[in-house]
């Protein structure tokens, strides 16, 4: 577009660490703060996604987007949100109970390592059918009836299924038919249609937009542009996006920043 009515941002660095694009995984953890104070940073609430469980809280944009998600399928009584935001603390506790309980192999594969769990984003969710019996680690989420549709109508709600079967190696983490992480739309319909992970989506994007370039995509009938550029270290990023149509900044926690624009 041109210059005229293009909107100057001024994205401080450590917000590259925030946003619903972030990888947090072994290799990228979360910057070095305890949960509450690093969506204090980000300028992110908790909000419960669901007036049945004041416990269990999301970002308010993914508590948003579940809630809206069960609505529709009208699965609250069938479907347990069961685990959401966890402090660093809390998923120390976790990772500490799982290797007392269940060993070492078990918690590597099913339990983040305190620093890199998405659940202390607030943007991840367990999900859980409900049972007589449900298991708080691994809950049944199995491939059919109810869940399956949850699975299949996620992606229009902004979650994808970021440990799925054949990218442990990817992932670093087990399969985990019941975890669902918050990106947001429309990447999460582009990375489902494209069956990728986080990791791969992100190393995609780096690469279609290397150089400065920008790509467009169609994705749940929106086009957008998507670009990408590394956050300044120690300094403020300026980013310029047209100021007349939606757009959506998120962080990489890579050092760098997503920019989306939707295309009128
Ligand atoms: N169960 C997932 C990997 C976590 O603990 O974040
Ligand atoms: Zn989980």
């Amino acid at each position: 577009g041109s210059e005229a009515g293009m909107l100057k941002l001024k994205l401080p660095a450590a917000k590259s660490a925030c946003g619903p694009l972030i990888l947090v995984n072994r290799q990228h953890p979360l910057p070095d703060e305890a949960g509450k104070l690093y969506l204090d940073k980000c300028a992110e609430q908790l909000v419960p996604v669901s007036a049945a469980d004041q416990e269990v809280r999301l970002q308010r944009a993914a508590a948003c987007a579940l809630m809206r998600l069960l609505q529709h399928l009208q699965a609250e009584q069938q479907l347990k949100p069961l685990s959401g935001f966890r402090s660093h603390q809390e998923q120390q506790e976790l990772y500490a109970s799982s290797l007392a309980e269940h060993g070492e192999a078990f918690t590597r594969q099913y339990v983040a390592w305190p620093g890199c769990s998405e659940h202390e984003t607030g943007l991840a969710i367990d999900m859980a059918l409900v049972l007589p019996q449900i298991n708080y680690l691994t809950p049944e989420f199995p491939y059919e009836g109810i869940c399956q549709r949850f699975r299949e109508a996620a992606a229009a709600y902004g979650f994808i299924e970021p440990y799925p079967q054949g990218k442990e190696s990817i992932t670093g983490i087990g399969h985990e038919p019941w975890h669902f992480r918050y990106v947001g739309r429309p990447h999460a319909a582009l990375m489902s249609e494209k069956q990728l992970v986080l990791e791969e989506y992100l190393a995609f994007l780096h690469q279609a937009t290397a150089e400065g370039k920008s790509f467009t995509t169609q994705a749940a009938g929106q086009q957008m542009r998507v670009s990408f550029i590394a956050a300044e270290p120690n300094h403020e990023t300026i980013i310029q996006v047209q100021g007349n149509t939606p757009y959506s900044v998120s962080g990489d926690n890579m050092g760098g920043f997503i920019i989306t624009e939707w295309e009128g």
